[in-house]
C-alpha cells in the first residue's frame, strides 16, 4: 500500500510543472496502479467510438459524476437530437451513450446519365459505398460500371468520373464467299437490327447450301449475334448401312441436313443411333450405327423348347448359363 500511496503525489506534480515526455510515464504509471488499488473510486476512460471523439484530451482515469463531451469526427457530422456526453456514474460505468447522432459526410450527388441510370447500391451516398451505373436497353456503358464514394484527406469524393451510355451500333456484318446479306448497302447498322445471308446459285451440278445462322442481328456495340454463316456444297456419302436397311430419307444426293433412319435385319440389333443428319462439313452425325448379330439363347426360347432342344443349347453354351 505504500506504493499506492506514494504515486499517489506524482500528478500532483505534474499538475504543478508540466514536463510532457517525463509526466507520460508517471501517468502511465499511476493509471495502472491507482486502477489497481482504487478501482472502486473512479471510471475507466471513457468509450471510444467510430464516428465521434472525445472533446479535449482524455484523463487516466474520471471521477463518480465527471462528464465529458463528444464530438463527430472529421469526416461526419451531427444531426440531432442524441446526447454528445456521458457521466461517470455512481457505480462506476459511464452512462450509455452512442455516435448514432454522427453521420458520414456524403459525396456529390450524381444524376442519372442520358439513357442510363446511376443507382446508390447500398442505398447511401455518405462515403465508403458504391454508386452503380447501367444503361437502357440498346445503350452500352463507357467508363466505370461501379464509383466508390472515398474519403480523399477528410472530404468525401468519387473515385472517378461518372460513365456514358452510348448507343449501341454495329458496322456490317462480313462478307462471305458464294453468298450476300440483305441491306448490304448500309454502312451502320442500329441495335437489334438484322441482316439475313443467302447462298449464290452454284456454278456446278450441286446447291451451296447455308451452313450456320441465316440471320445475324447487331446484339451489341460492334458485336453480332453470331459468325456468319458459310457458303458451300454440302455432300454426305451414301449411307450403307451392313445387316440393316435405311427406312426413311432416300434420295440420289444427300445434301445439308439430309436426314436418315435404319434399322436392322432379322437376327441383328442397332447399336448406335437409328437416325443420322448430314452435317456442315459433309459427314454424318452422328455416325452411321452398326447392326450387330444378335448372339444370346434368349431363355424364354429355352423353356419352350423341347427337351432334346434344351439339353443341346445346354451342350452348346454352357458357359453363357
Ligand atoms: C450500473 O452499471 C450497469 C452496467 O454495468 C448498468 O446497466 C446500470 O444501469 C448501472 N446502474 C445504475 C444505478 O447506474
Ligand atoms: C454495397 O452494395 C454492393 C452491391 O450490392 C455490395 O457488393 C457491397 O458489399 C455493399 N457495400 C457495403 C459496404 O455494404
Ligand atoms: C457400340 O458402339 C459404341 C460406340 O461406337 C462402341 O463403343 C461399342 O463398343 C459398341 N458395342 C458393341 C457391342 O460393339
Ligand atoms: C465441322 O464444321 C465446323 C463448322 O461448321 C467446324 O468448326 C468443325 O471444326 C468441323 N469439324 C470437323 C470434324 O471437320
Amino acid at each position: 500500500m505504500t506504493a499506492s500511496s506514494a504515486s499517489r503525489k506524482a500528478p500532483a506534480r505534474c499538475q504543478e510543472r508540466p514536463l510532457p515526455s517525463r509526466c507520460f510515464f508517471g501517468i502511465i504509471l499511476v493509471a495502472l496502479v491507482f486502477l489497481l488499488f482504487t478501482y472502486s473510486d473512479a471510471c475507466d476512460p471513457p468509450p471510444t467510438f467510430e464516428a465521434m471523439q472525445l472533446i479535449g484530451k482524455p484523463k487516466p482515469y474520471y471521477e463518480v459524476g465527471e462528464q465529458v463531451k463528444y464530438e463527430c469526427k472529421p469526416a461526419y457530422f451531427y444531426i440531432p437530437p442524441l446526447a454528445m456526453y456521458t457521466v461517470c456514474d455512481l457505480n462506476h460505468t459511464w452512462l450509455p451513450v452512442t455516435d448514432d447522432g454522427c453521420f458520414r459526410l456524403t459525396c456529390s450527388v450524381i444524376k442519372d446519365p442520358a439513357n442510363g441510370r446511376a443507382v446508390p447500391a447500398n442505398g447511401t451516398w455518405e462515403w465508403g459505398y458504391q454508386l452503380h451505373f447501367s444503361c437502357n436497353e440498346g445503350y452500352y456503358l463507357i467508363g466505370k460500371q461501379i464509383l466508390y464514394c472515398e474519403l480523399k484527406g477528410l472530404r468525401p469524393k468519387w473515385s472517378d468520373k461518372p460513365p456514358r451510355c452510348e448507343k449501341i451500333l454495329c458496322s456490317p456484318p462480313a462478307k462471305i464467299k458464294n453468298g450476300k446479306y440483305t441491306f448490304s448497302d448500309i454502312e451502320i447498322f442500329e441495335y437489334l437490327e438484322a441482316v439475313t445471308y443467302s447462298c449464290d446459285p452454284a456454278p456446278g451440278p450441286d446447291e451451296y447450301s447455308l451452313v450456320g445462322e441465316s440471320l445475324l442481328y447487331c446484339a451489341g456495340s460492334g458485336v453480332w449475334s453470331s459468325a456468319p454463316p458459310e457458303c458451300k456444297v454440302v455432300k454426305c456419302p451414301f449411307p450403307v448401312l451392313k445387316n440393316g436397311r435405311q427406312i426413311s430419307g432416300f434420295g440420289k444426293k444427300f445434301s445439308y441436313k439430309a436426314m436418315v433412319m435404319f434399322e436392322c435385319i432379322e437376327g441383328f440389333y442397332l447399336n448406335g443411333s437409328d437416325t443420322v443428319v448430314c452435317d456442315g462439313n459433309s459427314t454424318w452425325q452422328p455416325p452411321i450405327p452398326e447392326c450387330l448379330k444378335v448372339l444370346t439363347p434368349s431363355s424364354t426360347k429355352l423353356s419352350t423348347s423341347s427337351v432334346s432342344g434344351l439339353v443341346t443349347s445346354c451342350l452348346h453354351f454352357p458357359k453363357l448359363l
